[in-house]
């Protein structure tokens, strides 16, 4: 997407090939840097510490780290603990596991001396594809939010929760893809955007986002939803997802799931916008069976802003002596979901639902 007139990817390989660079996205919205990736361990780092962050952008983090890890060395040995190293950065994400196993079944079928080459190449074609996909899930979406204009015909209002636009993905995003789309098809639009403590993705990059496209958009608290729903001020929600099992539970960043119990409350339709890479054929039930990655309470003790002087700095919130306690990620069972878009189409969020979709995949 565009920055300053400038076309920028969340990820890209520099000129020569030899660095990785990504957009530092700790620094959001307050600065706009890059950071080079020159070591596995850079990109390992770059993942946990959420310099890049979003499941389709950790899953392309991660092939890319495994190609650094294959050009320090391109043993079987060597890759498969690279593999495991990155694995080991965030737990809920299945596009992480899904990219590193692509991208590792690859090289250790390729001559040694060809690894390296080939795992960049791998991970070259991940990020075209996911890029690729991510516009489809656009397409596919925008028809949702035109169909729900023109039944009201009048200004559409759209929830979304954290952060699932271009900045979660290689470019265009998963829920925002749609959002994207339909402004620039002429849509009259806006997003009330959710804070999403503790990291405030939603604050600070969903609105940095909105912002730099010039659509309509209003940050609320994470609590405001259900009241702004029960006065008719939201249209439609959609959001992202970092794993969907195969019966359409869906398990996104901690507070979607108040988000779909209240939109289901209130008869508002809730959308799940996600690439097939981001579904776990393996699971069925989602509370049961997902992971869910629990991060430092300092993140919930301390919240990061702007001085008046202009220096990014960070503040507590709590009582030095109270605990904290940092869940990342909730899950919302398939029978709160409206329907899951996809870059295939469409679809009830249903285990029929996704096998018409994904028959191939859904078979493996
Ligand atoms: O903890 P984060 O910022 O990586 O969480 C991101 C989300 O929850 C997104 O909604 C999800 O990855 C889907 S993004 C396309």
């Amino acid at each position: 997407m565009e920055i300053e007139g400038r076309h920028y990817r969340t990820i890209w390989l520099d000129e020569d090939g030899a660095t990785v660079h990504v957009i530092d996205q700790t620094k959001l919205p307050f600065r706009f840097e890059t950071r080079g990736l020159a070591s596995v361990e850079a990109a390992a780092r770059a993942i946990s510490d959420m310099v890049v962050r979003g499941a389709p952008l950790i899953g392309v983090t991660g092939a890319y780290g495994l190609a650094l890890a294959a050009r320090q060395d391109a043993s079987e040995a060597a890759l498969r603990s690279a593999h495991a190293a990155l694995l080991a950065t965030r737990p809920t994400a299945i596009n992480l596991k899904w990219a590193l196993d692509r991208v590792l079944a690859k090289l250790l079928s390729a001559p040694i001396g060809e690894r390296a080459a080939e795992a960049f190449a791998e991970a070259g074609r991940l990020a075209d594809e996911d890029a690729a996909c991510c516009e489809a899930i656009g397409e596919n979406g925008f028809k949702l939010i035109e169909e729900a204009a023109r039944r009201k015909g009048g200004r559409v209002n759209i929830l979304t929760h954290c952060n699932a636009g271009w900045l979660a993905t290689v470019d265009w995003g998963t829920a925002i893809a749609p959002i994207y789309k339909a402004a620039r098809a002429g849509i009259d639009l806006h997003v009330w955007v959710d804070e999403t403590r503790p990291r405030n993705q939603g604050a600070s990059l969903t609105a940095f986002e909105l912002g730099a496209e010039r659509i309509a958009h209003t940050v609320i608290v994470d609590n405001a939803g259900g009241h702004l729903m029960q006065h008719g001020e939201v249209d439609l929600c959609i959001v992202g997802s970092d794993r969907t099992t195969r019966q359409g539970d869906v398990c996104n960043k901690i507070g979607t799931y108040l988000k779909a119990l209240a939109a289901h409350a209130n008869d508002v339709p809730f959308y799940v916008a996600l690439p097939g890479s981001t579904l776990d054929w393996r699971l069925s039930d989602g509370v049961a069976e997902i992971p869910i990655e629990e991060r430092s309470g300092d993140e919930v003790s301390f919240m990061q802003g702007l001085t008046d002087a202009g220096e990014v700095a960070r503040v507590r919130v709590t009582p030095q002596s109270s605990p904290a306690k940092n869940f990342g990620f909730d899950v919302t069972p398939a029978r709160y979901v409206t329907a899951l878009v996809t870059e295939r189409g469409v679809c009830a969020a249903s285990e029929k639902g996704l096998r018409e979709l994904f028959p191939h995949e859904a078979s493996l």
